[in-house]
Formats: structure tokens, C-alpha cells, sequence
């Protein structure tokens, strides 16, 4: 069965008496270990799309089963429980707490999901963080980090409560050429470890990393 496997997908936003249709029916399906581009223009639904696979969001229609679960009627707090179980997220804009050390930053979601102490949390986030190549930077905080270390950063955090795969949005957007570089190698090096990885870009050297890309137009899948 398929890792991600969702049907008919229709988002509609509601702003003030207008509805906003940002989805318009859409077929996805992602298996385990593939690593797929969701491309498209700017305003296409991309986001919207990550949102709703991601589990942050619930779908105005449609059907889906991420890892063999039926999610499109989850809501609320069962929601939030499966995609804390089972999605890692990296965003353009880092989304790192300031004041705390990245080892802390990366053990964050262990926290929230419970049932390991702030010993193991910690033992687990260093680890992630030797593996990525950031194990001299423990113990800063992410303002001593260049951009691309901050990057990777945020990918050890995505990846520190073994989800099912990993959902990332624009990751390169926010870096000069040379960061970014360097933050697809480590998205490469974690698909290269067996892991699932659906990125969105508008970006077509971004999306060439991928091994195939669902391209978005106008809420509907193009091609
Ligand atoms: N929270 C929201 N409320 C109303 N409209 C929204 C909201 N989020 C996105 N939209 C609209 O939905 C469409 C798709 O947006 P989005 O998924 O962010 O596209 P992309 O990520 O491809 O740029 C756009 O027309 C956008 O203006
Ligand atoms: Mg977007």
C-alpha cells in the first residue's frame, strides 16, 4: 500500500462571503522511500496541498489515507496526534526557537509527543546533529549558525521523532546558492538512508533532486 495515497482532493477557503477554491480535485500518491517535487506558480496551491497531506490542515473533499490510516475524517486532536507520529516538516523560514541551543531546538518534538526523558531527548537530537555533519555546533544557538547550517538544523528536528516522511516547503528560499546547495545534499543524503521526502518548490533546479515531480496549475495536477 502506498505511503501517502489521497483522492480527489478539494480545498475551499472561505474569505468573508467569498469562497476560495484552492484546490480542485486532486489525485496524489507517494510511496515509501520515493522522494517527490510538488511544483507549480505561486497562488497554484502548493501549500495548501503540504498542509493537507501534512495533516495541519483537513481537505474541504476528497478522500486520504496516509500510511494506511484514514485521515480525511480526522480533526482537531486526532489529527494533530497522526501527524506528529508520522510527518517531519522543514519550512523555508527555519522556524527555530531562539533562545534555545539547536540540540534543544532538535529534541523539541520528542517533548511534545511524551514518554522519553530530557536525557534521551537530548542523547537522540546530538545524534541527528553528528550525523548531518553539525556536531561541533552543539550547545549554540541558531543566531551563531550560518543560514544552511540553520537549514540543517531544522532538517535533524524533522527527522528526530522517526516520522513517516518528511514534508518541506520551499527549503532553498530563504538561501544564497551555495546554502542551498548544501541543504539539498543533506535532503539527498537523508533519502539515501531510506527516507520518504515530498518537497514543494517553484524552484526547477530544486525540483530536478527529486526523482519525479507532481506539478500543480490553478489547484489542479498539470502533469
Ligand atoms: N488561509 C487562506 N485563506 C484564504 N485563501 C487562501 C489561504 N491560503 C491560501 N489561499 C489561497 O489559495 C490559493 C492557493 O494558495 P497556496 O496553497 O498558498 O499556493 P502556493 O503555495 O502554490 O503559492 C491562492 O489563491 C491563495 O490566495
Ligand atoms: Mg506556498
Amino acid at each position: 500500500m502506498s505511503l501517502i495515497n489521497a483522492h480527489g482532493i478539494t480545498k475551499v477557503y472561505r474569505l468573508g462571503r467569498v469562497d476560495v477554491p484552492a484546490l480542485r480535485g486532486v489525485d496524489v500518491q507517494v510511496e515509501q522511500g520515493e522522494y517527490v517535487a510538488i511544483t507549480g506558480p505561486s497562488g497554484s496551491g502548493k501549500s495548501t496541498l503540504m498542509h493537507i497531506l501534512g495533516c495541519l490542515d483537513s481537505p474541504s473533499d476528497g478522500e486520504y489515507h496516509l500510511d494506511g490510516a484514514d485521515i480525511s475524517a480526522l480533526r482537531g486532536r486526532a489529527l494533530a496526534r497522526i501527524r506528529n507520529q508520522k510527518v517531519g516538516f522543514v519550512f523555508q523560514t527555519f522556524n527555530l526557537m531562539p533562545r534555545m541551543t539547536i540540540d534543544e531546538n532538535v529534541a523539541l518534538p520528542l517533548q511534545y509527543r511524551g514518554g522519553f526523558s530530557r536525557r534521551e531527548r537530548l542523547k537522540r537530537a546530538r545524534a541527528l546533529l553528528e550525523r548531518l555533519g553539525l556536531g561541533d555546533r552543539i550547545g549554540h544557538r541558531p543566531d551563531e549558525l550560518s543560514g544552511g547550517e540553520r537549514q540543517r538544523v531544522a532538517v535533524a528536528r524533522s527527522l528526530v521523532g522517526e516520522p513517516a516522511m518528511l514534508l518541506v516547503d520551499e527549503p532553498t528560499g530563504n538561501l544564497d546558492s551555495k546554502a542551498g546547495a548544501e541543504v539539498l545534499r543533506t535532503f539527498r543524503e537523508v533519502h539515501n538512508a531510506g527516507n520518504t521526502i515530498v518537497m514543494v518548490t517553484h524552484d526547477m533546479h530544486v525540483a530536478a533532486e527529486a526523482q519525479r515531480s507532481i506539478h500543480i496549475a490553478d489547484g489542479k495536477i498539470a502533469a
